[in-house]
């Protein structure tokens, strides 16, 4: 896909999270839009999804909405894994290639690289979007500019719907 595709792509991406994020009923089915919208529109993203701390274990990370392979981490405690990392750095992760990162929790073996983006609400982190690809370095710095949006637009979301964040 070219750079000028993927970032049109990427735009009206952004504007179904918007809009999705106007009308969903629940948090669940937006995060079911949006994980489904985003597998639809880009290749390169072969397993999206969310992950989301557990109301009653801040150092649990639950499995959310997904496409793609099933994985085995349905529960990440935040001292594991990539996805653990981002959310206790509170940092998006790039991983370019995660054979090479001693944290990497495989879900299957044709992950090559990896994005994990940290959600915030109410200024604190409440989850991630966490991003697999077949391709080694897929990401760069317009899938993190992009995702990050998708993450302020989940959070937003949730500082709307949720008195307790
Ligand atoms: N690779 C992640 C685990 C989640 S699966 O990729 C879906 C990690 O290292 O934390």
């Amino acid at each position: 896909m070219s750079p000028d595709t993927l970032a049109r792509e990427m735009t009206t991406l952004l504007e179904y999270a918007k809009q999705s994020a106007d009308d969903a009923a629940s948090l669940e089915s937006l995060q079911e839009k949006i994980v489904a919208a985003i597998a639809e529109r880009l290749p390169s993203y072969n397993w999206t999804g969310f992950y989301m701390l557990d109301p009653d274990d801040a150092t649990m990370l639950v499995l959310g909405p997904f496409i793609g392979a099933p994985t085995p981490h349905v529960r990440i405690p935040i001292s594991q894994g990539i996805c653990g990392a981002a959310v206790a750095s509170g940092q998006t992760i790039v991983v370019d290639d995660v054979n090479a990162d001693p944290r990497y929790l495989s879900c299957s073996i044709s992950t090559k690289s990896e994005i994990v983006v940290p959600v915030y609400a109410s200024g604190r982190v409440v989850g991630e979007i966490d991003i697999d690809s077949h391709n080694p370095a897929a990401f760069g710095d317009a899938d993190r500019v992009f995702l990050e949006e998708v993450a302020r637009i989940v959070g937003g979301y949730i500082e709307r719907h949720f008195e307790q964040v």
